[in-house]
């Protein structure tokens, strides 16, 4: 047989354009101007803003700039209508998401054809793929619906959602977030971007329709000041954001200390690796499919090529034969591959970095052809010669643009694919399953598509590590992004906050005796270290008298805690039996302990549970144990021909704030879940009764534990909270210690590299209780899924 290129080069096309009538009738019959739906009602069209057809530049209609005043309407006629909402059975509730369901099926190329006009991307696209995509999530979530009340029992609707989304699927995305959202009985306010919001002002006619009681779905238009207003509204429960990582950040930090949940799904620059022992000819194809769909304008685009180097020059042949064959042209023929830039914005920031490249000394390949002589085009583009460092090889282009690299081997091919502050997706194409299945868990990624590309899935999560943002969307763990453990609704309030705690550096508090050195060190890399700072803190007993001393810590003391933990990657890699049997001694020698243990926590805290206290943190440390090779993953079986492994992945380097309520078993109730799953924890114990964690040490030394996997650092938690949640090389922080204010910072300064946050708020928590304290919603915190695509037989 011919390989492709040589057939694609002897055909030719004829256009083949699709009728605009059925949306242009549709737009004539709303005058081209649209209000907000509100409450199932459409207000009257206030300020107005255009809305145009990339394409050919052309007005398409009149949208509404959402006000103040019609923010509030539309959050208060969702919180009106939440309640009843929730109440209705699951099976009430799978009905409407049927419904709609349906009525997409039934007016899909309505929807295909206008979103179309309105975004600039193909028309194959559209029909083919964003709305039967988006058709489906509302189906398979007819069906979460419909089995919540059984599969989730002890969790509820977490209320009034606000939901925010880009331009590049406009009815995908809505359907990414609506469905999930009202299967769990929350009801939302909806924000499309300014460019593309039409097909959702045509899904709030199919609400009607479906006839959905009014307030659950609300949908409102404008820019970014719309959607910033949305993020400070007091009256929303949760915030559900996709789109660029800067306003993530934002959003990140302008929700800290709110309360709000926020599930983030942001950039990417995913690479797209290719092994010289891979089909290069669906190799090839398989790039068109993840850089070159969508114009490029992809969050999970395979923008970053690397290749090989034994194949590079071929392959690199075939990509530039394929680009040849590529149509640029009217996205409404159905034989173009790529369609217009949504806008000329974009287009302008395109040809802005692809210059930058230029300058920076790379090579840009665009194959001959004109663009079309209106409307915002861009050609297919490859850049080669870029170092690591290149501004193109960094940053997120969001354009038809590939940036290609070689690589030797394969841990170079992971370590290039690792080589950036996102971690959305990325491709493997290789013709050994084993190496496949070796590179998968290494990339950090939410999404690893083996031999394909840009497949998604209602039944799989999709979402990502690192800057690419935090929470899936579709799949089991999407749902928990729209629900709240009915357990969190019984956290006492916040504990009293934590007494000033001399340090020897304060010589007008008493001192313990002098001669003999009892301050506790802080435990790092599997040892006992001194303080950077050489200052130390007293502790003192719950009657007053001066306990002992733990050292103080400080920034360069929490930089060799990360440093430690990143050294420890052994202990992410170690099997679960393993980890589970690490735990079980670690909860042996706490048991041989026992007393001691108990006598040192009624000294610190006067408590009268003392001794129940260590028994439960014992069962927490079998608990954990137990789950370490249990929380398993699942195996999805998405309508294609193989199967999508979802992983259950650690997340990294966790730094934790732990408790002052039951210092030894909030201590063991934080870290052990995290150990459990392969995460590395720095942990700064209880501020006021820091002495059961510094005890630790020697149940430690004797379990087992790898040196750096478990990190103690005592001190200051405003000081030690702030180092970890600005430390670019922590993944995750966890504050539990109470304080409002302490918590909202920790949520701040996580924005800067999006670090996922777990914190307490002003509230405390009853960690002698399972529900609140333990099991599958704790570990959730503690990981987060990749999916892995394993088509076969193809
Ligand atoms: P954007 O992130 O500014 O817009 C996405 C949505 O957020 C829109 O609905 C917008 O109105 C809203 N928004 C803007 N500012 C906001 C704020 N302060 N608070 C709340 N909501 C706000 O993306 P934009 O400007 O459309 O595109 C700029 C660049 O962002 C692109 O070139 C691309 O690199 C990246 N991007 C990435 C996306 C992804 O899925 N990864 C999607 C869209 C853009």
């Amino acid at each position: 047989m011919k390989p492709l290129t040589e057939i694609l080069a002897t055909m030719e096309y004829g256009p083949s354009p699709e009728s605009t009538a059925e949306a242009q009738a549709w737009l004539d019959h709303h005058q081209r101007r649209f209000g907000l739906f509100i409450d199932n009602q459409w207000s009257t069209p206030g300020k107005l803003f255009a809305s145009r057809n990339p394409a050919d530049d052309t007005a398409l209609a009149e949208l509404t700039q959402a006000s103040g005043d019609d923010i509030d309407r539309a959050v208060a006629a969702a919180r009106r209508a939440q309640p009843g909402w929730a109440a209705l059975s699951g099976h009430a509730r799978a009905r409407a998401l049927y419904a709609l369901a349906r009525l997409i099926q039934k007016h899909a190329r309505l929807f295909a054809v206008l979103e179309t006009l309105d975004n600039g991307k193909p028309i194959r696209e559209t029909r083919d793929i964003d709305i039967p995509l988006a058709a489906r999530h509302f189906y398979h979530h007819a069906g979460w619906a419909q089995l919540l009340a059984s599969e989730f029992a002890d969790y509820r609707a977490v209320g009034v959602v606000g939901q925010i989304v880009p331009w590049n699927f406009p009815l995908l995305m809505l359907a990414w977030k609506i469905a999930p959202a009202l299967a769990c009985g929350n009801t939302v306010v909806f924000k499309p971007a300014e460019f593309t919001s039409l097909s959702a002002l045509l899904f709030a006619e199919l609400c009607q329709q479906a006839q959905l009681p009014p307030g659950v779905v609300n949908i409102i238009t404008g820019d970014g000041a719309v959607g910033e207003a949305m993020v400070t509204h007091p009256g929303i429960d949760k915030l559900a954001f996709t789109g660029s990582t800067e306003v993530g950040r934002l959003i990140r930090r302008a929700t800290a200390g709110s309360g709000k949940k926020l599930s983030l799904e942001l950039g990417g620059k995913s690479p797209f690796i290719v092994f010289e022992d891979a089909d290069l000819d669906a190799a090839a194809e398989g790039l068109v499919d993840s850089i070159w769909f969508n114009q490029g304008q992809v969050c999970c685009a395979g923008s970053r090529l690397l290749v090989q180097e034994s194949v590079e020059l071929r392959f690199l042949a075939k990509v530039r034969a394929r680009m040849g064959h590529l149509i640029v042209g009217s996205p409404l023929d159905k034989s173009t591959d790529i369609g217009a830039l949504v806008d000329p914005i974009q287009r302008q920031r395109i040809a802005g970095l692809v210059q930058t490249a230029r300058d920076e000394g790379c090579t840009v390949w665009q194959p001959e052809g004109t663009l079309p002589a209106k409307g915002c085009f861009y050609p297919p583009t490859l850049i080669t010669g870029a170092s690591t460092a290149a501004t193109v090889a960094q940053t997120e282009i969001f354009g038809p643009v590939l940036v290609a690299m070689s690589f030797r081997t394969p841990v170079e091919a992971v370590q290039l694919a690792n080589n950036t502050v996102y971690g959305l997706a990325s491709c493997v194409w290789t013709e050994s399953i084993s190496l496949a299945l070796d590179i998968a868990p290494q990339i950090k990624a939410g999404v690893v598509w083996i031999n394909t590309a840009n497949q998604f899935d209602a039944a799989c999560g999709f979402g990502g590590y690192r800057e690419s943002g935090f929470g899936r969307e579709g799949g089991r763990e999407g749902l928990l992004e729209y629900l709240l453990a009915c357990a969190e609704d019984a956290r006492p309030a916040a504990p009293p906050s934590v007494p000033h705690v001399a340090t020897n550096g304060d010589l007008t508090s008493p001192g313990i005796n002098e001669n003999i050195d009892r301050t506790a060190k802080h435990y790092i890399g599997g040892k006992q270290a001194r303080p950077d700072g050489g200052y130390s803190r007293r502790v003192f007993a719950a009657d007053g008298s001066l306990l002992g001393e733990v050292a103080q810590g400080n920034r360069k003391d929490i930089r060799n805690a990360v440093e430690a933990a990143h050294k420890q990657g052994d202990w992410a890699r170690a099997s679960g039996h393993n980890r589970a049997q690490v735990l079980y001694y670690i909860a042996e020698n706490l048991a041989a302990r026992h007393a001691e243990f108990a006598a040192r926590i009624a000294a610190m805290t006067g408590s009268a549970d003392a001794a129940r206290e260590v028994d439960v943190s014992i069962e927490r440390l079998f608990q954990y144990a137990a789950w370490a090779d249990k929380y398993d993953g699942a195996v999805h079986q998405p309508p294609m021909h193989g199967i999508t492994a979802a992983l259950n992945e650690p997340i990294g380097v966790i730094g934790m704030i732990c408790p002052n309520e039951a210092p030894l078993l909030g201590f063991v109730s934080l870290v052990a879940p995290a150990l459990a799953l392969g995460n590395r924890v720095i942990a700064v114990p209880s501020p006021a009764h820091p002495l059961s964690a510094t005890d630790f040490y020697q149940v430690l030394d004797t379990s087992d534990l790898p040196g750096g996997a478990l990190n103690i650092v005592t001190g200051d938690a405003d000081e030690l909270a702030k180092v970890l949640a600005g430390h670019a090389d922590v993944d995750a922080i966890w504050r539990h210690d109470g304080s409002a204010a302490g918590c909202a910072e920790v949520e701040r300064l996580s924005a800067d590299n999006v670090k996922r946050t777990w914190v307490s708020g002003g509230k405390g928590r009853d960690w002698f209780d399972d529900a609140q304290a333990s099991g599958r919603t704790v570990l959730a915190h503690a990981s987060q899924v990749k999916n892995i695509w394993i088509p076969y037989g193809v």
